[in-house]
């Protein structure tokens, strides 16, 4: 971001601090975190704020143009916000036009990204054993690893080494259980520090959107950090999601981080599919009884909120830990735990055969 004209080093703070109090409507993050806002200028008690190219529908920019108003105000200052490349727009102006369309990627029929409100509730857990599930019915799965913060796939289908490229300068994905998998962790060196800014991980998470030779699939599933931050932004602004799964524990702040999950993805008019609970119960392994150690029925609330479906629950089960731990998916097997993953997969290709075309 640059600052223009001879405005004091104060207002130049103020103004920024100001700046820093939008957040993007749906995400966590600010603006400035987001590294949207391109330069301002401040003449008199006027200020124009150049903001990057925007793909987004014109409520969300709408709501971006009033927050930065909003937001200025009290510097006593009238805020025009325009996006990369567009005229100047009087304060107030509706932006109309439509948002760049969505470029799918090759030959990859079902985009299906998994995300939480909060971390550690069991996505990539659920991804590897839903997209175990899904090889085992003979579909074609890739696995796309999109925790570019802390990528775990690798260890948990026990993959190692780096990926190959073709010729044409395309990642080639490893191939382990019948499913295509990219992940970061196989791009870098084992134990380098994975800190990204903003606009490396838009850059990024392109490149694994685009140049990857996954070849022919059904279903690519892509794990995400958790958070509504920027991968989850460069995911929703770039690709045709089929729809997303959103995995939650039963605990109430686990239930409102999956709330905001949901949220941010009803905000830019991505479907999702449905709402799994993850860590639900716990079978006694000696009378079998199921108990709700966490509370139960949270995940059915939620999706009974945000009128989604409800995809059912996976319990919490000692096993699930040491084969994630050892590189062999329980789903892998032949065991009580697989069946449920296996539902889950019957479960996600229904709702996928009944979106509109
Ligand atoms: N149903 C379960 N029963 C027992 N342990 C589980 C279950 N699901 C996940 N775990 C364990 O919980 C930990 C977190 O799971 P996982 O890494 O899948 O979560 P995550 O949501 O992907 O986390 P992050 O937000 O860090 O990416 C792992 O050690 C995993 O083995
Ligand atoms: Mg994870």
């Amino acid at each position: 971001m640059s600052q223009q004209s001879n405005q004091s080093d104060e207002l130049q703070g103020k103004i920024i601090a100001a700046l820093g109090t939008v957040r993007y409507p749906g995400f966590d993050k600010d603006i400035l975190a987001l590294d949207m806002v391109e330069e301002f200028t401040v003449d008199g008690d006027s200020i124009a704020v150049v903001m990057k190219r925007l793909d987004a529908d014109g409520n969300v920019k709408q709501q971006v143009v009033d927050g930065v108003v909003s937001a200025l105000k009290p510097l006593g200052l009238s805020a025009a916000v325009t996006f990369g490349g567009e005229q100047k727009k009087e304060p107030h102006a509706h932006g109309r036009e439509q948002p760049a369309p969505k470029k799918p990627i090759e030959g990859v029929k079902h985009i299906i990204p998994v995300a939480s409100g909060k971390g550690g509730v069991g996505k990539s857990t659920a991804s590897v054993n839903l997209a175990v599930a899904l090889a085992k019915k003979g579909v074609k799965v890739g696995l796309l690893d999109l925790d570019v913060y802390g990528p775990s796939i690798p260890t948990m289908l026990g993959l190692s080494g780096q990926h190959a490229m073709s010729k044409e300068g395309k990642l080639i994905p490893a191939d382990k259980f019948g499913i295509k998998v990219i992940s970061i962790g196989l791009m870098i060196d084992k134990g380098a520090p994975l800190i990204w800014r903003g606009p490396m991980v838009a850059r990024l998470v392109k490149q694994l959107f685009y140049d990857v030779a996954w070849g022919e699939l059904d279903y690519l599933i892509m794990d995400l950090p958790p958070g509504t931050g920027d991968v989850q932004l460069s995911l929703v602004q770039s690709l045709p999601i089929t729809g997303a799964l959103v995995i939650t524990t039963p605990q109430d702040v686990a239930l409102r981080d999956a709330e905001k999950a949901v949220n941010m993805f009803a905000q830019t008019g991505t479907t999702v599919l449905g709402i799994v609970e993850n860590m639900s119960y716990f079978i006694c392994p000696h009378c079998k009884k199921e108990s709700h150690i966490f509370g139960k029925g949270g995940g059915m609330k939620e999706s009974k909120r945000a009128n989604v479906p409800f995809m059912g629950g996976i319990p919490l089960e000692g096993r699930i830990v040491d084969t994630g731990d050892c590189g062999e998916p329980i789903a892998l097997g032949d065991n009580e735990i697989a069946v449920i993953f296996s539902g889950l997969a019957d479960k996600l290709m229904q709702a996928v055969g009944k979106l509109p075309a």
